[in-house]
């Protein structure tokens, strides 16, 4: 579904501040593209405006950000075999380990990325398995789909099944392989982020190899930190001489303004100091960290230490796809620690600050001329009252509606990857 990319839209309108975590709402704005799908002008329609609504009583605002999931999980989501590393035992190697097969992770790719689509989601910070042909897939079909993406083949050397495990330097070639063929794809939509998989994955010479090739080529880092208690303690055996789990990674060089950390639930306040001063982002995962027992990040913390965050449904310990239920999840997570945040900030973060985090505000995450045209149409109530109040009552009811279906559509870069055709003049 890539028919022509659509010069004009228009409808109601939620438009995210490019650096304050708040949005405009436009009643009725009328938005123009140019022919590689950038928008060119965002105005109010004029009265007697010829173009009708696109998507009739729908909402638009900017495509969601995914800022941590693992495309290898896609089958076993929900699976409550939880806390964290008996799931990974149990729910999460032997499902992984049938991505040794390219013929079963292509599929998978699919299903895969039009989930993402249904929910609205037009950017990812993805893991694969450990296998270079199921990474291969998936960063094929992602291209496919024109969606924007990180996406890294995850690198583990110990505590996981021989399908999983694959030394350091096999590691290295089967990346830098991967660099060679996708990294930068199609103006840096596409890009190969180095992913250990978490501290006890890795040994020490994989984790300075792996500094090694995002240093070479300037690539992007993911991983997990603190999610777990269990997890924290194993850590500290495997690692006598850091200081805490986060020096475990800096002091290979793993930590700076190009890496993501999901979880980050159980740091020490001279954790949070040192992560504040590398600028590393947080992915913020709460519905994964409820499913598996995990704990609360203290977001309104993390925020206020300026820590960059996003949100990340963190498939398959996360139980949805939809960036609208994790912001949901935040939500409560915030009451639960007794720091509401307020459901605006989580759709900025769900949106445009996903967008600043992963290194692509300059060209995506706002419905502003100069930027992609990435936006999702959601059905949304009629709004009843005026002024500030029918920009909280609509985001209310975007957030915490949980009966309301997929997208309507969604489209990256002008096209419909999604979802309903519009409405055309
Ligand atoms: N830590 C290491 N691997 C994983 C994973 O696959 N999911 C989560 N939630 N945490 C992890
Ligand atoms: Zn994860």
């Amino acid at each position: 579904m890539s028919a022509l990319p659509l010069r004009v839209l228009r409808g109601r309108l939620l438009q995210p501040h490019a650096t304050e975590p708040r949005f405009t709402l436009w009643p009725d704005a009328l938005l123009h593209l140019d022919d590689a799908g950038r928008i060119t002008s965002v105005v109010a329609a004029p009265p007697g405006c010829p173009t009708p609504e696109t998507w009739p009583g729908a909402v638009l605002v900017p495509g969601f950000v995914d800022a941590h999931l693992h495309f290898p999980q896609t089958r076993i989501l929900g699976s409550a075999s939880g806390p964290l590393l008996p799931w990974l035992q149990t729910s999460v190697f032997p499902e992984e380990s049938r991505f040794a097969d390219r013929a079963y992770a292509e599929p998978v790719a699919a299903t895969f990325c039009e989930r993402m689509l249904r929910q609205g989601t037009t950017m990812a910070a993805i893991y694969s398995s450990s296998h270079p042909g199921a990474t291969d897939a998936l960063f094929a079909e992602l291209d496919r789909r024109g969606m924007r993406a990180l996406a890294g083949l995850t690198w583990m050397n110990r505590g996981a099944p021989d399908a999983l495990v694959r030394d350091t330097a096999d590691a290295l070639a089967a990346t830098e392989a991967l660099v060679e063929r996708w990294h930068n794809h199609d103006g840096g939509r596409l890009r190969v982020c180095v992913t250990p998989r978490f501290a006890l994955s890795c040994d020490e010479p994989m984790l300075r190899a792996a500094a090694g090739l995002a240093e070479r080529h300037g690539l992007w880092i993911q991983t997990h930190l603190s999610e777990n208690p269990d997890e924290l303690a194993f850590t500290a055996q495997a690692f006598p001489g850091a200081r805490d789990y986060l020096d475990v990674y800096e002091s290979f060089g793993l930590v700076n303004e190009r890496t993501i950390l999901a979880h980050c639930i159980h740091l020490s306040d001279e954790e949070w100091g040192r992560l504040a001063a590398r600028r590393a982002v947080i992915a913020h995962c709460p519905d994964s960290n409820f499913f598996l027992g995990s704990g609360c990040m203290p977001l309104a913390r993390a925020l206020a230490e300026g820590v960059p965050v996003a949100l990340g449904t963190d498939v398959g310990a996360g139980r949805t796809f939809s960036l609208r239920r994790v912001a949901a999840s935040a939500y409560d997570a915030s009451l639960v620690v007794g720091a509401p945040v307020s459901p605006e900030v989580l759709l900025w973060l769900a949106t445009r600050g996903g967008a600043v985090a992963l290194g692509l505000g300059d060209q995506a995450g706002c419905v502003a001329p100069g930027y992609a045209a990435d936006l999702v149409a959601l059905e949304a109530p009629p709004s009843g009252t005026t002024g500030g109040a029918a920009l909280s009552t609509l985001i209310d009811a975007l957030l915490f509606q949980h009966d309301a279906g997929p997208a309507l559509a969604t489209v990256i870069q002008g096209r419909v990857r999604w979802g309903a055709s519009p409405t055309r003049s």
